[in-house]
């Protein structure tokens, strides 16, 4: 089954400038963690316990935060602060982290064929750290999904509805129903206008995809703003054989915009923290 989640957190994040100009935006705290503790926290309960970062310049403390501190943890050794490292302790005793660079930042779909050679020949789950899904007392996203890769066994996506004036901001599927919250993707366009979109479901971070989605991204031309596009990809594998589209249960914070990030933040602190869950 799949053991191996990619993580892409090689983007400049240029929409939380000045913050993320010495620190990378998955680093940014929602509350008391860092983006990307909740991303691979949702990987680890999806059963996802190979970790692989592909990061970029500046993005080294990332790879820290996933590491023993021995400074700090001799500093607070036996005291009551102890209780504060217990979740990042867990993570690191339950996965494995392996890392490579995206030299050029050339879009999502370059930075998952640069995972490759931590990948190798076997799906894998993507989580763009900077979409934070929640699924109270349910699964997550990511264990949602991997539940419907044992059903269809080829690559997926995760889908939303949103509104027609925002649907511009992602990439946009159009797709046969097979059950309501399941659909077999005829077709998909990265960033549409609002009257060249096919429907109003969009995608999300979190994929599942099979590893033959390598070569297809190395025949990938680089598509809208330049850059080589995960949807272009996917919309080849669809027509050469099967994507899925998955409409998650649960919610999801564009973490990657101010106002996401502050929704997440309340959010995280009414529901979570102040009900002692963070
Ligand atoms: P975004 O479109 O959010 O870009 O990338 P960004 O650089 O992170 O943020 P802004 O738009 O400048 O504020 C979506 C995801 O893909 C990763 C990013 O790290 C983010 O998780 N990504 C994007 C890469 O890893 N490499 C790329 O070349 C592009």
């Amino acid at each position: 089954m799949i053991k191996k989640c990619m993580f892409p957190v090689a983007g400049y994040g240029t929409r939380f400038l000045p913050a993320t100009k010495a620190m990378p935006k998955e680093m940014l705290p929602i509350v008391n963690k860092p983006l990307v503790q909740y991303g691979v926290e949702e990987a680890l309960d999806a059963g996802l316990y190979e970790i692989a970062f592909v990061t970029g310049r500046g993005k080294r403390t990332i790879n820290d935060h996933f590491d023993i501190s021995y400074e700090l943890e001799h500093q607070i050794a036996g005291t009551d602060k102890e209780q504060y490292l217990v979740g990042i302790r867990d993570i690191i005793d339950r996965a494995v982290f392996s890392t490579t660079r995206q030299r050029e930042m050339k879009g999502l779909g370059h930075a998952i064929l640069t995972g490759e050679t931590l990948v190798g020949d076997e799906p894998f789950g993507v989580i763009l750290a900077d979409d934070l899904c929640f699924n109270e007392g349910g699964d997550s996203v990511m264990a949602q999904m991997v539940k419907v890769f044992r059903q269809v066994r080829c690559s997926i996506v995760a889908i939303e509805e949103v509104p027609e004036d925002q649907i511009h901001k992602f990439g946009c599927i159009d797709g046969e129903a097979v059950r309501d919250d399941l659909f077999r993707v005829t077709n998909m366009v990265e960033k549409p206008r609002k009257e060249e979109a096919p429907s109003n479901l969009a995608i999300i971070g979190r994929y599942i995809l099979t590893p033959d989605i390598f070569d297809i991204l190395r025949r990938t031309p680089p598509g809208k703003n330049g850059e080589i596009q995960i949807t272009d990809a996917l919309l080849q594998q669809a027509r050469d054989g099967c994507v899925m589209a998955y409409r998650f249960k649960g919610q999801r914070f564009d973490c990657g915009s101010v106002d996401g990030f502050v929704e997440a933040t309340n959010y995280c602190y009414e529901h979570l923290y102040k009900r002692g869950k963070l």
